[in-house]
């Protein structure tokens, strides 16, 4: 059964520090689930991997190109989650040139476990990692579900379209227009 409201862990996050001299000016910072999700309304979707194929052609870049027209939706935030540590993700970001979507680094992988989406992906040598899924959540609870089919541990295929940025827009503007 879907839980209802998103689990409480705290991230270990890397932030840029100017006061901190060096070629790496970085430090740790603590992000909490109430952090990201307390008092808005957001888009979360969760992938198998930074720099993976799909997520860096498609899934990441038309969230980036489709943030205004969520905004328009109602929604404050999108946020990218992943089984990746905070160096992999913020690396990604920069390499994928993305301003307006936001990171949550899930390098344990707790979150996903107590969302219920945690897989193996041995059979790429990923170890555990993130089912592909996404969800509309208010003020931490979950209002919209967007699970890929066939979730299974070494899945051979990696589906995508349910937790298209695409499909979400739509069954956010659906919603909309049924309740006007
Ligand atoms: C992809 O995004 O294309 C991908 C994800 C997980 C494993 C392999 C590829």
């Amino acid at each position: 059964m879907l839980r209802k409201r998103v689990p409480d862990v705290t991230f270990r996050t890397r932030v840029r520090d100017e006061s901190i001299e060096g070629p790496n000016p970085y430090r740790w910072e603590n992000k909490t689930t109430a952090d990201y999700f307390s008092g808005k309304r957001v888009v979360l979707f969760s992938l198998p991997g930074a720099f993976t194929p799909t997520c860096s052609n498609y899934q990441l870049p038309d969230f980036e190109k489709l943030h205004d027209e969520f905004k328009a939706e109602g929604i404050d935030e999108i946020y990218c989650i992943s089984v990746n540590d905070a160096f992999v993700m913020n690396a990604w970001a920069r390499h994928q040139g993305i301003e307006k979507i936001k990171f949550i680094p899930d390098g344990s992988g707790e979150f996903t476990r107590k969302m219920g989406m945690l897989v193996a992906k041995d059979n790429l040598g990923f170890g555990m990692r993130s089912w592909r899924y996404a969800a509309v959540v208010n003020d931490g609870m979950i209002e919209q579900w967007f699970e890929e089919e066939g979730f299974a541990d070494n899945c051979e295929t990696d589906p995508y379209g349910v937790s298209s940025p695409q499909n979400i827009l739509e069954n956010l503007r659906a919603r909309e227009s049924a309740a006007a």
